[in-house]
């Protein structure tokens, strides 16, 4: 019930969403849960990883980059990349990169069957095997052939199309406003924007005064991207933007907790305005009155991430600790994958969230060592149950951390 009340309309407090345009009925971004939305990263963000993100509140789903031909020529990894987990709370997009439409195209039917949302395309990824083959950033280059190219998929689609962009080729062909106007022109829901050029790869700090000045002039929605890494700083983003939403990537991996707290934060200004709370699906996941702990091991973390009996997200939503986001993740994994694989993605959530504390490094050595899972999740329950003594890490903008990617 609550669920589907949640898909209807944006359920976030009232002020949450502060963009605005094209966010009319019956628009794709009016479907999406809150503007705190989960960025796309291969090899990472695959079915198991989006249902987990998408039980801990982000407001929208986007896979990693998936080959339009590699889906079209039936290879069961890339099937497997686009599957969809049953009953999402936030809409759900595959993204593809292709050289052609036409390919774009004939993998989109697929993709639909598959029960994705939307389809989004990657127009930032830097990686030479991918812009040497004219995908990926290389489509800055030439904002009217990418019109051309993304009216092509639009036309030939009937689910809703978004585009993921870097700012430019390099900082001479900053190419940003025009190519945010070629989506537009092309009939594009919205244009998400890592906020550096192809050029920067990871380096330096997203351009958050650019992506500033693109909203201003954009006729369609757009989504600000780059180095977010608390909920502080995500709504700051927004505020100070004015963007309609934000994608956080690799601040994810290290805080999960992430899309809760920016909810909290919004949810406790909007409740100071008189606004509503949207924790409704939160509490079913993790309810308040559960009986006991799940996992394997006292669950730790609680301490530092658990909403206070006034909070704003309410006393009816628990915070999962850490080892029962693991547990769960572990659980999801399973469906999909095989006991390998299962270890080798939970391992390494375990390693990103552990990251930060003291004895961090050494729980990473100790973690690469293990080969059964058990062993993991008693190895992870001894060090978060450390960890809970510590205060949790900063992350800080300046911090390199995963300085390689496809968008
Ligand atoms: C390991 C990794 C893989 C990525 N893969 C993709 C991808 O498949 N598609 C995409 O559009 N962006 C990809 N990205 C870029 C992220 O979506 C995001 O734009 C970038 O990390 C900046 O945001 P962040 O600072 O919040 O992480 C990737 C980034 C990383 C670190």
């Amino acid at each position: 019930m609550i669920e589907s009340a949640m898909r209807q309309e944006p359920v976030a407090p009232d002020g949450i969403f502060p963009g605005g345009s094209g966010r009319t009925n019956g628009s794709l971004i009016s479907r999406t849960r809150n503007p705190y939305w989960m960025a796309p990263m291969s090899g990472i963000t695959e079915a198991a990883f989006r249902q987990l993100m998408d039980e801990m509140g982000a407001g929208a789903l986007v896979s990693d980059l998936v080959s339009a031909k590699g889906l079209i020529h039936g290879s069961g990894k890339t099937l497997g990349m686009v599957r969809v987990h049953a009953n999402p709370i936030a809409p759900v997009g595959i993204q593809l990169f292709g050289e052609s439409a036409e390919d774009i195209v004939e993998a989109a039917r697929m993709i639909k069957d598959a029960g994705a949302e939307f389809i989004d395309i990657n127009l930032g990824c830097p990686v030479n095997k991918v812009v040497k083959k004219g995908c990926g950033a290389a489509l800055l280059r030439d904002p009217a052939k990418l019109e051309t190219y993304l009216a092509k998929i639009k036309n030939g689609i009937d689910l809703p199309l978004t585009v993921k962009m870097r700012t430019g080729w390099n900082e001479k062909e900053l190419t940003i406003h025009e190519c945010v106007a070629a989506a537009h022109n092309a009939g594009c829901e919205w244009v998400a924007i890592h906020g550096r050029t192809r050029a920067q790869g990871y380096s330096g700090q997203a351009d958050w005064d650019l992506i500033a000045k693109v909203k201003e002039r954009a006729r369609i929605p757009i989504v600000g991207n780059g180095d977010i890494r608390s909920a502080e700083r995500a709504r700051a983003r927004l505020r100070e933007t004015g963007v309609d939403a934000v994608m956080i990537g690799r601040g994810a991996l290290r805080n999960p907790w992430i899309f809760m707290q920016c909810l909290e934060t919004s949810a406790a200004s909007a409740q100071a305005r008189g606004g509503v709370e949207s924790s409704g699906t939160l509490a079913a996941r993790w309810p308040g009155n559960a009986p006991g702990r799940i996992g394997p091991a006292p669950i730790a973390l609680d301490k530092h991430c658990s909403p206070s009996e006034s909070s704003p997200l309410g006393p009816a939503v628990r915070w999962p600790g850490a080892m029962e986001i693991l547990v769960r993740y572990r659980d999801l994994l399973r469906e999909h994958y095989d006991s390998r694989r299962t270890l080798l993605m939970t391992r390494k959530l375990a390693v990103w969230m552990a990251y930060g504390y003291p004895g961090a490094a050494a729980f990473r050595g100790q973690a690469f060592q293990l080969h059964a899972i058990a062993d993991l999740f008693d190895c992870a329950a001894r060090f978060f149950d450390h960890a809970e003594r510590f205060p949790p890490p900063r992350f800080d903008e300046s911090e390199s951390f995963m300085m390689g990617g496809h968008g």
